[in-house]
């Protein structure tokens, strides 16, 4: 399965914050925003990744994260000259798509809980039919995609910012497509917005009946840093967590080691590249306790 991190946009709403840096480059916490989605396709088994971006910030992103060979990973990059929708990503990034499936990540988003990886091997399948979808619950289900689901729990109606949400339900930004979405992006027409829109894609997925929501209950954290409110707020999450646990949410060195994508002796060596920060001191911390652990126990 192929990953799409899209995180191009222009961040208006972050201005002047993002006005000579990328949104996805910007702090949550001690690492780059995009380290979050990117260790989510990470943590689902996913090495082949196309990052998308605008022209101005791909230098940027490539600069961070290079072709991905140091994570074991093979990343390579498409360019977004505008932002003409999350769904446009499966028609920049269909040469990479191939005929196989394909998940979907925004750049903004950061999730965090219990049984996560869980999750995500369940759904991250080759021989998915139809998409998975994620839902979450909100206290302002008008800013998001919105769900709602029957009496049995299958999901009939999807709606896009709606002004009056039938559910509570948001529908995160991870998103997983058997090959038809490159048909289905393909076959869009942009919304009074003027953006192809990835409900729209849902939509066609619900019509077929081969849509599926999986609820990502309470006790699970999803996050989107896309105002400065939001952005701080995801920071001081990941630092209660990682200073009250001594852990490292996203730290993308520590996911390729655990995954088996490097070695330890590897790992180690992007701690030391970063040898005066907390973050490096951590990966190498991580590199040599787990030296000697086989991958399946990781
Ligand atoms: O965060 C989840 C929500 O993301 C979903 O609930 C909505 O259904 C979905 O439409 C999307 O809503 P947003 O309004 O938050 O999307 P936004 O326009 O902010 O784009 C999300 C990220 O994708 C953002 O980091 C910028 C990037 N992006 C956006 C567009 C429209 C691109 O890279 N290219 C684009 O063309």
């Amino acid at each position: 399965m192929r990953g799409i991190v899209l995180a191009g946009g222009h961040g208006t709403r972050l201005h002047p914050l993002t006005l000579s840096v990328s949104k996805q480059l910007l702090p949550v916490n001690d690492k780059p925003l995009i380290y979050y989605p990117l260790s989510v396709l990470m943590l689902a088994g996913i090495r082949d990744i196309t990052v998308i971006s605008t022209p101005t910030d791909l230098p940027q992103l490539r600069r961070l994260l290079g072709n991905g060979a140091h994570l074991g990973l093979n990343i390579d990059y498409v360019s977004q000259s505008h932002p003409g929708g999350l769904a446009e990503a499966f028609i920049l990034a269909s040469d990479q798509i191939g005929d196989g499936p394909v998940a979907l990540v925004l750049g903004d988003n950061v999730f965090h809980g219990h049984n996560f990886y869980e999750i995500l091997q369940s759904h991250a399948r080759d021989d998915i039919d139809g998409c998975v979808l994620f839902g979450y619950p909100v206290e302002d289900p008008h800013r998001y995609g919105v769900g709602e689901t029957d009496d049995e729990g299958r999901l009939v109606s999807l709606e896009e910012k709606p002004a009056n949400p039938r559910s509570n339900r948001a529908i995160v930004g991870l998103y997983f497509y058997d090959n038809d979405v490159v048909d289905i992006a393909k076959n869009l027409r942009p919304s009074p917005r003027g953006e192809l829109e990835i409900t729209d894609v849902n939509l066609e997925y619900v019509r077929r009946g081969k849509a599926r929501l999986v609820d990502l209950g309470r006790g699970f954290a999803w996050l989107d840093a896309g105002t400065p409110s939001s952005l701080l707020a995801a920071g001081q999450y990941v630092q209660v967590l990682e200073e009250r646990q001594g852990v490292r949410i996203a730290c993308v060195e520590e996911v390729a080691l655990r995954m088996g994508f490097i070695d330890s002796e590897t790992c180690y060596r992007l701690g030391a590249r970063q040898s005066s920060s907390a973050y490096g001191a951590y990966v190498r911390t991580i590199a040599q306790e787990l030296a000697d652990t086989p991958v399946s126990a990781r």
